[in-house]
């Protein structure tokens, strides 16, 4: 066995050891460097036979090379966990200011919309209602062509879209989406409702946002009638504000639902007098509804000869600015803790 290999070995056990760069340095100059252990074999290779110097020269080429390398991984090994401890005991969190930290804003607490939220899901599971999910991504027959709105149909330009690159998918607009998903997995008699967050692109002000909330809801059946839509509203409202709140129902046009309605809430940021949530008419639309078409039905796998429903899609943060007197929807979403901890007792 030639010299080299127990060089090697030794200089692997004790790089292993070794914790600081510098060491590994020294180490290396031991090996490579000019008085070197290596370097002095290849200095002894002028007095070698020609066969000698042949297979040590080689012998030795592979050992600095590997040298090199394992001095190299353990550099950067080193730097690396230096680092990250320099990261790790300097780490700072910008979202907390003193301010917060003074007035124990950092606590948890529930967010207003998950509270209402909550409420409701519990007012309509008491009423027999599921509570279903569905996809913020969707699909263009999802979103569109199941709800009666084809390509061509100009109640698209209602719901400005954030559509994918590949032109099929988009983030849905409303949360009419689950009507289409819980059709498919149910048989009828069924109920539910589904929340979740919708996105358009809209240009916001105190009422609109790109990213909304909605509470979707539908019932099917044999005979429901309009009549069981009013009462569901009005149930729905009067537990929400636990008082009388004026509301109008006008008619209103949704290619999925015939016929059409459009509930409106008297304006209690200004009790109706004009402000800018209700963009000065002392109302605000809050829960469109309708009978649901019966192309609705079809695509959701329904025979429209022998069942019928309802369908509602609730402005969910227009209600929780209503319920308590919020008088912008971009406080909602701009996630200050300022703004946030004040709903925590409730
Ligand atoms: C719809 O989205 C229908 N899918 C609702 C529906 C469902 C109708 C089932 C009939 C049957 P609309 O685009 O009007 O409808 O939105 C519903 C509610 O969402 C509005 O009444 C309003 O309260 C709220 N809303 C709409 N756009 C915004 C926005 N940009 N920011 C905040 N809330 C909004």
């Amino acid at each position: 066995m030639s010299a080299i290999a127990p060089i090697l070995q030794q200089f692997e056990a004790q790089l292993a050891d070794l914790t600081k760069v510098a060491d590994v340095l020294n180490l290396k100059a031991q090996i490579l460097g000019k008085q070197g252990a290596l370097s002095e074999i290849l200095k002894g290779l002028k007095d070698a036979t020609p066969e000698q110097r042949k297979t040590l020269g080689a012998e030795a080429n592979v050992a600095k090379e590997k040298i090199e390398g394992l001095v190299q991984a353990k550099i950067t090994l080193l730097e690396t966990a230096e680092i990250n401890a320099n990261l790790s005991r300097e780490k700072s969190d910008f979202s907390l200011r003193d301010s917060i930290l003074e007035r124990g804003l950092q606590a948890a607490g529930n967010h207003p919309v998950q509270i209402v939220q909550r409420e409701i899901e519990d007012i309509f599971l008491s009423m027999g209602f599921e509570v279903l999910d569905g996809p913020h991504i969707e699909d263009d027959w999802h979103n569109f062509e199941a709800l009666n709105i084809p390509a061509t149909h100009p109640a698209r330009d209602m719901q400005d879209t954030f559509w994918f690159a590949d032109k099929k998918h988009l983030l849905r607009t409303h949360t009419s989406t689950i009507q289409v998903r819980g059709m498919k997995e149910r048989k009828p008699p069924f109920r539910f409702v589904g929340p979740g967050k919708v996105f358009r692109c809209e240009r916001t002000d105190a009422s609109h946002e790109m990213c909304f909330h909605q509470l979707e809801g539908m019932m099917v059946g044999e005979d429901v009638s309009v009549g069981h839509l009013i009462y569901f509203m009005k149930t729905l409202l009067s537990e929400i504000f636990k008082r009388d709140v004026e509301v109008r129902l006008r008619p209103g046009f949704f290619p999925f639902v015939e016929p059409g309605f459009e509930l409106d809430i008297r304006c209690l940021i200004c009790a109706g007098k004009g402000c800018s949530v209700c963009k000065h008419v002392g109302w605000v639309e809050l829960l469109p509804c309708g009978m649901v078409h019966p192309n609705v039905l079809r695509s959701g796998g329904i025979d429209p000869e022998k069942y019928n429903g309802f369908a509602f899609g609730l402005g969910l943060d227009r209600l929780v600015m209503m319920r308590y007197g919020i008088d912008d929807i971009r406080q909602i979403h701009a996630a200050d803790l300022r703004f946030n901890s004040q709903f925590k007792s409730f």
